[in-house]
């Protein structure tokens, strides 16, 4: 099983502020199956440029990659890329892509998108070549028009969810109907600590499997191996 969007690097946003605290996180997703998990820390592009980022990225992984044993889930790097009016010609955007993929984690506002907002999404696809995967989609819906989703997932968008979405006793329905319209791709614990935002994704998992069966669980869990490139 993947978690596709966790804050599991230590010291490189809001997430984990330590090397023990991530490797904390760590055994946390062992134990629930997870053996792949994307790190996605946060990137402003008005804070921080993507070579310093990517400089960052790689200081914070190397000091944890050195501590982690083989019963941990594997790190893949990526980002979670936060919007803003431009992104769409960000010079290097693709070294933000989940590794070995074109998938790019976008974190969008959470407001209604402009038309300019929902065009630069979809020009990260057709000019950039890249599939942009909406982060936490279950953010957003409930300020967009309902033809935006399909617009965007006809354009080829991906949809990534958090795992709450689901555990949520009044989200669940609503995540179960979009998961049962292949309106979401990729689930994530979008973990930050072990407290109060904690690896939390088997549960979500086990709620899919007893609603929509293992043959849908399992295809859905696959989805994302592939583009991961097993
Ligand atoms: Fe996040």
């Amino acid at each position: 099983m993947i978690d596709f969007h966790s804050h599991i690097l230590p010291k490189m946003d809001d997430g984990s502020q330590s090397t023990q605290e991530s490797l904390e996180m760590l055994k946390a997703l062992s134990k629930q199956g997870v053996t792949r998990v994307v790190a996605t820390p946060h990137f402003y592009a008005n804070d921080e440029s993507v070579s310093a980022f990517l400089e960052r990225r790689k200081s914070s992984y190397d000091r944890l990659i050195s501590c982690v044993t083989p019963d941990m889930p594997e790190i893949i790097n990526g980002a979670e890329v936060r919007y803003y009016g431009g992104i769409s010609h960000l010079e290097n955007l693709e070294a933000l892509c989940v590794k070995g993929s074109r998938l790019i984690l976008l974190e969008m506002p959470e407001n209604r998108w402009t038309e300019y907002a929902i065009r630069e999404i979809e020009d990260v696809s057709s000019e950039r070549n890249l599939i942009p995967v909406l982060a936490h989609i279950e953010r957003y819906i409930a300020y967009q028009n309902s033809e935006t989703l399909y617009r965007l997932l006809e354009s080829g968008v991906l949809m990534q969810i958090n795992a709450s979405f689901l555990n949520g006793f009044f989200s669940r329905r609503k995540a179960l109907n979009m998961l049962k319209r292949n309106q979401i791709h990729f689930i994530g614990s979008d973990c930050h600590n072990v407290s109060d935002r904690p690896p939390e994704i088997q549960k979500a998992v086990k709620i899919i499997r007893k609603k929509l069966g293992d043959g849908f669980t399992d295809s859905f869990v696959d989805f994302a191996n592939i583009f991961l490139k097993i």
